[in-house]
């Protein structure tokens, strides 16, 4: 029987403590860990499975979301209705970006973030990222549009960064104008 995975709310000191690189081999737990993930986010995005398990539709769950202060993440990105590609990102660097700038016209939402949050979030149009998979084998993954922001809304997990900390609370549309909306 599928069981939710247990995530932490915004509150909980864990998400804002330094993340260790992970060490590979990853251990059976850290295996089982990820496929959960993935598979608590696939669920998440079919409405069916989401409402029988009550699951609040995520794309993306960092490690220190699950409890666990290491730098791995990971994204289920649904390219077409039902079909979904998984990624799986372990000790991640941004190697590079766009200039062009993007924001999310429903805004962001985090799964360890249970409140109505408004306001924009500035993000990159493309970024590159070098990283390891399961394996330990040396990736680079390139991410656009909504992707992009995935990654850098769990990349700025494993920093301790939430995206309600870049939301100015006295302006939360700021250079709204500067930027394309998604
Ligand atoms: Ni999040």
């Amino acid at each position: 029987m599928f069981k939710p995975v247990k995530i932490l709310d915004e509150k909980d000191p864990i998400l804002r403590k330094k993340n260790e690189d992970v060490i590979f081999p990853l251990t059976k737990d850290e295996k089982k860990m990820i496929q959960h993930m993935i598979d608590h986010l696939t669920k998440s995005q079919i409405e069916e499975l989401s409402i029988k398990y009550d699951l609040r539709p995520g794309m993306g769950l960092a490690a220190p979301q699950v409890g666990i202060n290491k730098n791995f993440f990971v994204v289920v990105h649904e390219v077409e209705e039902g079909v979904f590609d998984n990624y799986v990102i372990i000790n991640p660097k941004i190697i590079s970006h766009s200039e062009e700038l993007i924001y999310a016209s429903t805004g962001e939402g985090c799964l360890s973030v249970n409140r109505e949050v408004e306001g924009i979030v500035p993000r990159y149009a493309r970024v590159t990222l070098e990283a390891f998979d399961e394996n330990g084998n040396k990736i680079k993954v390139r991410g656009r549009e909504e992707l992009a922001i995935a990654f850098q809304h769990e990349y700025d997990h494993l920093k301790g960064i939430l995206f309600v900390d870049k939301i100015d609370n006295n302006d939360p549309f700021k250079d709204q104008d500067k930027m394309r909306m998604i």
